[in-house]
Formats: structure tokens, sequence, C-alpha cells
């Protein structure tokens, strides 16, 4: 099955989508944490993606277009896959379509979660990660078993630059102006389901499941 999950920053793409992927045996692939590992590793890729994710602007088209089209050809993506974060501008997602329908691959789920921008600005500001296996963490909604290290791996947890408040309130207007418009793409394409994000982690969990078996 192929899924992309649209929401705003902090809707809780990234914490459904590890959850989703696990439960329907597909790959989860994140735009966001492939280019944060692309930085840690300072490829080329990562340093001209840095500007952009530090000030809350969106990475060019092209550069994220390429790099998870290579990512969904991978063998580990033959089954399907869960997309968190891509597409987040209509030439993202015209492109993905062209490319999916061309191998006969389209999408047969979007679901939008649908949060406001007052639940989700301290769901980011209160955000631990883990910088090893990528497990997202919340000090207060989702806390690990020991404060500051990750419930898998033990690392040490640390929290996303981007996540400094005046960096947030960017991503949010970001996400109104260019990725907001992917809902009516999406709705005219017959494959859009919106549920409420602004619940516990596990309804909102199986709200997308329900609409993920609703899918034709
Ligand atoms: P990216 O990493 O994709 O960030 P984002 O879309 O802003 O989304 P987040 O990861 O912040 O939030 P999320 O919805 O995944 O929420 P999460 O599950 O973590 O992108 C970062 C940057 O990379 C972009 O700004 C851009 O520069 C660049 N980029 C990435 N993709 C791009 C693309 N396609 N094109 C161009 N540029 C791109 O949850 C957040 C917190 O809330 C966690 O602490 C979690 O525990 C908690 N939480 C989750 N659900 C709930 C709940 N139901 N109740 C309470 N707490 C909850």
């Amino acid at each position: 099955m192929r899924v992309v999950l649209l929401g705003p920053p902090g809707a809780g793409k990234g914490t459904q989508a590890a959850r989703l992927a696990e439960a329907l045996r597909v790959v989860h692939l994140s735009s966001g944490d492939i280019l944060r590992a692309e930085r840690a590793a300072r490829t080329r890729l990562g340093q001209e993606a840095q500007r952009y994710m530090d000030s809350g602007a969106l990475v060019p088209d092209e550069v994220v277009l390429e790099m998870m089209a290579g990512r969904m050809q991978s063998s580990d993506a033959e089954a399907g896959f869960v997309l968190d974060g891509f597409p987040r501008t209509i030439p993202q997602a015209e492109g993905l379509d062209r490319r999916l329908e061309a191998a006969h691959r389209p999408i047969d789920r979007v679901v939008n979660i649908e949060v406001s921008d007052e639940v989700v600005t301290p769901r980011l500001t209160g955000r631990w990660s883990c910088p090893k296996d990528g497990r997202v963490y919340h000090e207060q909604y989702s806390p690990p078993k020991s404060a500051g290290t990750c419930d898998i791996c033990g690392t040490a947890l640390v929290r996303r630059r981007d996540d400094e408040p005046s960096v947030v309130r960017q991503r949010l207007a970001t996400y109104h102006a260019e990725t907001k418009p992917l809902i009516d793409y999406y709705r005219r394409r017959g494959v859009l389901a919106s549920v409420n994000g602004d619940g516990e982690i596990d309804v909102v969990f199986e709200s997308i499941r329900a609409a993920c078996r609703g899918s034709g």
C-alpha cells in the first residue's frame, strides 16, 4: 500500500507514520529524516539543505523530488511506503504523481491530520528525538521511560534546531502558504481522507488505520 500523511509541523506525521508503516509492513520514508541524515553526514545535499531547514523554509522542489524518487525505487519500497513530509508543494505532488503513474504504482490514500497551530506549537517546543534511531518523544505527552534517553537504544535525546519558537512560527507560515493547497489537490484526485489529530496518539492512530482500510 502507498500512503501519504499530510499535516502541519507537529501534527504527528512522524509519530503516526512509524506506527502505520509497521502495521502495513511497508517502509516509512520521512523527507525530513532523510535530509537530517544527509546533514549529519555533511554531504553536499545536506549542506545545501541546512540553511533552508534552519530558517523554516522549504528545500527546493527539484532537490527533494530527486532525493525521494531515488529512495522510493529502493527494493525495500517495493511492497509500498508511508510518506511523511513529502510531497509538500504542488510541484512536488505533480512530480510524484508523474513518477508513480509511469510505474503503475499510484498513491492509494492520503491522510490529512488536522490540528490547529495552537495545538502543534507546544508539541514542537517540547519534542525530543533520538539521533540514532529517529524515535520521537515529548516531555509531557509521550516521555521516554528514563528522562533524556531513548527507550530503544539508550542514546541521549536531542532537540531539533528548528523547534525553536521563532522557527516554528516560520514553519507554520510556510505550511499554510505552500503545503495546505495539497489538501484540495488530493481531494480532487479522490484519495483524500481527513482525521482529527487533536487526541491521544493511540486514538489518532486508529482513525488513520480506519482511513487506510477504507481506501480502494
Ligand atoms: P520535517 O522533519 O518533515 O518537519 P515537519 O513537517 O515540520 O514535521 P515535524 O517532524 O516537525 O512534525 P510531525 O508532524 O512529524 O510531528 P511528530 O510526530 O514529530 O521537515 C523539517 C524541514 O525539512 C522542513 O522545515 C524543510 O526545511 C525540510 N523539508 C522536509 N521535507 C521537505 C519537503 N518535502 N520539501 C521541502 N523541504 C522539506 O510530533 C511532534 C511532537 O508531538 C512529538 O514530540 C510527539 O511526541 C508529539 N505528538 C505527536 N502526536 C501527538 C498527539 N496526538 N498528542 C500529543 N502529542 C503528540
